[in-house]
């Protein structure tokens, strides 16, 4: 059967990153999950639909025209045909995507979507159902796909997490858009963590503490924990 590695990791662990490189290492699919609760945000938000009628978010979601095709050099996010894979980025979908991630029927739902593209049901973008994926988000080590090859959790100190997370969104690490960052990363893991747990590894799951490692050595890691 093919391969499946599961990622799980905070915000600014490095997961998406070092899960792209395993994957293109490995040729294998990639799947972002971040990207369908962010792409989820979105059509809750183009579609009007008030944040805090929790069954009407979720109806929305359970409607949502998402295709994701599966490269890991170029992930592709598109709802209703629309390329939207830099807009599901934005600061404004960031600040709110934990309301609509912490909807229960929501994750039923793309957590439904998500087991189809992983078995290989449903495979949009060209990577066949006989591939091997690579699969990342919050929950797929414990959740998803517990039941995957490889499960390894990305962690590293709140430290490195910050400056990471400033540097892609800020393209600067300097002391005061670290600081700037603080509030909202924290926040969003606090928010998260009430419905998926990501800091502590389950039974079975390695930890990949890449705190003092840089990004190719993450990568070589990370190879090593698939290989052995
Ligand atoms: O930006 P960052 O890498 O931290 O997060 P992401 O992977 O793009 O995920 C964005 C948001 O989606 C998270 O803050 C969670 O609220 C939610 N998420 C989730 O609840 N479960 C997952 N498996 C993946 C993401």
């Amino acid at each position: 059967t093919p391969l499946s590695i599961a990622v799980d990791g905070p915000s600014g662990s490095g997961k998406s990153s070092v899960s792209k490189a395993v994957a293109r290492s490995l040729g294998l699919a990639y799947l972002d999950t971040g990207a369908m609760y962010r792409a989820a945000t979105l059509w809750v938000v183009r579609e009007g639909v008030d944040f805090d009628d929790q069954s009407a978010v979720a109806a929305a979601v359970r409607a949502m025209p998402l295709v994701q095709t599966l490269d890991p050099v170029d992930p592709g996010v598109a709802l209703a045909g629309q390329d939207v894979a830099e807009a599901i980025r934005s600061e404004d979908v960031t600040r709110v995507v934990s309301r609509v991630a912490t909807n229960l029927d929501v994750r039923a739902e793309l957590r439904r979507r998500q087991r189809e593209i992983i078995d290989g049901e449903t495979r949009p973008g060209g990577y066949s159902a006989g591939r091997g994926i690579v699969a990342e988000g919050r929950d797929i080590t414990t959740v998803v796909a517990p039941d995957a090859d490889v499960r390894i959790l990305l962690t590293a100190s709140e430290e490195s997490r910050l400056a990471r997370r400033s540097l892609e969104v800020r393209g600067t690490a300097d002391a005061e858009s670290v600081a700037a960052m603080r509030d909202q990363v924290l926040r969003r893991d606090r928010d998260d963590s009430t419905v998926t747990e990501f800091t502590v590894a389950a039974d079975g799951v390695v930890t990949l503490d890449s705190s003092d490692l840089d990004f190719d050595q993450t990568v070589a890691a990370a190879l090593q924990i698939v290989s052995r």
